[in-house]
């Protein structure tokens, strides 16, 4: 498969029709008025990756996000990041995903939560981002890494549109190699939409890239626990099975054929 190919398939992976009606029929909020909706009822829908909002929490104190940063979300799902760096430190986001379907959700929610005004969305790749040079204080990645077959694009993108001394935060999921993982993962049904490079190559990419100071904040910390509470149901952006799927990560993080990254790098 090329790369064009490889992305139809991991939009499909994403893609799903109808989901802010079904979120807020979830939530018990069908009739929700624009600005009417706390952000983090949201929380259980709308953070699409392993540690919930916790991990967004904690990408954010890595990163030393500062008042009013300008931040691209590359590969911002339905927005959860978006909204929360929006709401917590009045940042202007730009966001785009690959998802149609998830552009069009996270502008919904954003309306619904009444942060429309700081968030704009577009869908395209983050291996060729439709912005100027130096556009961002901040470059937020987070599990999306896993689905992008040219890390090399996606990282010179990155830097790119980075203004000098400007940072780069991502969270991954790499292969150690130890042995194989089982699918489906939350990512990806396949070996065929999966890229979850391994820690090493992940931070030398990095470097390759031009970045300075890449440090991974995950190495000698406990991964984030999964959210407290009953997991939440197979939410309807992230399609069915979820159950197994998450087992399944859950698992080989567990015996480490997962290894969970947290990174930051700098733009010289
Ligand atoms: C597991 S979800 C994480 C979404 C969001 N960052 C979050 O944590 O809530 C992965 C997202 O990456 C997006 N994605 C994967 N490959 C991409 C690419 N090449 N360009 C833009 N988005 C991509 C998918 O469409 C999906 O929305």
């Amino acid at each position: 498969m090329d790369h064009a190919e490889i992305e139809n398939k991991v939009a499909a992976h994403y893609g799903a029709s109808d989901l802010t009606r079904r979120i807020l029929e979830e939530l018990g909020l069908s009739d929700a008025q624009p600005g009417s909706v706390p952000l983090e009822v949201l929380f259980p829908f709308d953070q699409l990756h392993h540690g919930g909002v916790r991990l967004t929490q904690s990408m954010a104190d890595a990163a030393q996000v500062h008042h009013g940063a300008s931040v691209l979300d590359a590969g911002s799902g339905i927005g959860g990041a978006s909204r929360w760096l929006a709401h917590h430190f009045g940042c202007v986001v730009e966001a785009i995903d690959l998802s149609a379907e998830f552009v069009k959700t996270a502008a919904e929610l954003d309306v619904l939560v009444g942060l429309e005004d700081r968030i704009s969305h577009r869908v395209g790749s983050v291996t060729n981002l439709p912005y100027e040079s130096g556009s961002f204080d901040l470059v937020w990645s987070q599990n999306v890494t896993m689905n992008v077959p040219d890390k090399a694009a996606m990282f010179a993108e990155a830097y790119r549109v980075l203004r000098p001394g400007g940072t780069y935060v991502l969270t991954h999921l790499g292969e150690s190699g130890s042995a194989p993982v089982d699918y489906p993962l939350p990512w990806a049904m396949t070996a065929e939409t999966s890229f979850a490079t391994s820690p090493d190559a992940f931070l030398q990419g990095l470097t390759e890239a031009g970045f300075a100071d890449v440090t991974d904040h995950a190495k000698n910390a406990p991964p984030p626990p999964p959210p407290s509470g009953p997991a939440p149901k197979d939410t309807p952006a992230m399609g069915s099975g979820m159950d197994e799927r998450r087992n399944n990560n859950t698992t080989a993080i567990g015996d480490g054929r997962i290894v969970p990254m947290l990174v930051t790098a700098i733009r010289k």
